[in-house]
């Protein structure tokens, strides 16, 4: 089962998968936690790139699709093995990420096609100024009307993919205990 956590910068994403991963391993349940980008050169360069003030430039999101692509091949096989094992894999962002940024549907799904799927998305929904606020002094987008963009297209995607919206602006233990509702459920558990 490979499950993803989703969002604009600053809306908790970390910080939540934290509080999952302690949450599952006192269930005794085995997981793989993943990021993208990953470690991987593809993964220090897209880094690299995204401290560039023309981070947000479409020419620009274009290359980092790209890269981004690339990364999440090499990802692939690394969840695949830990699938095998029977371990869960919890995702800091995946394909959809490419989709919701580098916003070109139909090119960015051809060139995710090795890309698996998540069996779970949980989108956390936030407006931009409440995530802006929270990351103050971490380097991050902070073009405004770029995430007010990318909050959008979330929820449209959010809602032609069914991914679980949770509302990221509450506090953390109540955006804990969502997460945690939609994850036991999916994994069969009571809680
Ligand atoms: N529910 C919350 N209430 C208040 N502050 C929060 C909440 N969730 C996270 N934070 C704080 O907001 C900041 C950003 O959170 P976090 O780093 O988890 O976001 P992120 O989605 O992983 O961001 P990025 O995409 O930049 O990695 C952190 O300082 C974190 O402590
Ligand atoms: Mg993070």
């Amino acid at each position: 089962m490979y499950i993803c956590l989703e969002g604009i910068d600053g809306s908790g994403k970390s910080t939540q998968i934290e509080l999952l991963l302690k949450w599952l391993d006192n269930c005794g349940i085995d997981v793989l936690m993943v990021f993208e980008p990953t470690e991987s050169p593809a993964g220090k360069l897209i880094r690299e790139m995204l401290q560039n003030p023309n981070a947000t430039k479409t020419n620009f999101q274009n290359t980092l699709a790209l890269l981004f692509a690339a990364d999440r091949i090499i990802l692939m096989d690394k969840i695949e093995a830990a699938e095998k094992e029977g371990k869960l894999v919890i995702s800091d962002r995946c394909f959809y990420s490419s989709m919701v940024y580098q916003n070109d549907g139909d090119w960015i799904s051809t060139i995710n096609k090795f890309a698996k799927r998540p069996d779970l998305v949980l989108l956390l929904d936030i407006d931009p100024e409440t995530a802006i606020s929270r990351c103050e002094g971490k380097d991050s987008f902070e073009d405004i009307d770029f995430l007010i963009k990318i909050r959008e297209r979330y929820l449209e995607i959010a809602d032609k993919q069914g991914f679980m919206v949770v509302n990221a602006k509450n506090g953390l233990n109540k955006v804990h205990d969502d997460i945690k509702r939609v994850v036991a459920r999916k994994l069969g558990m009571c809680i």
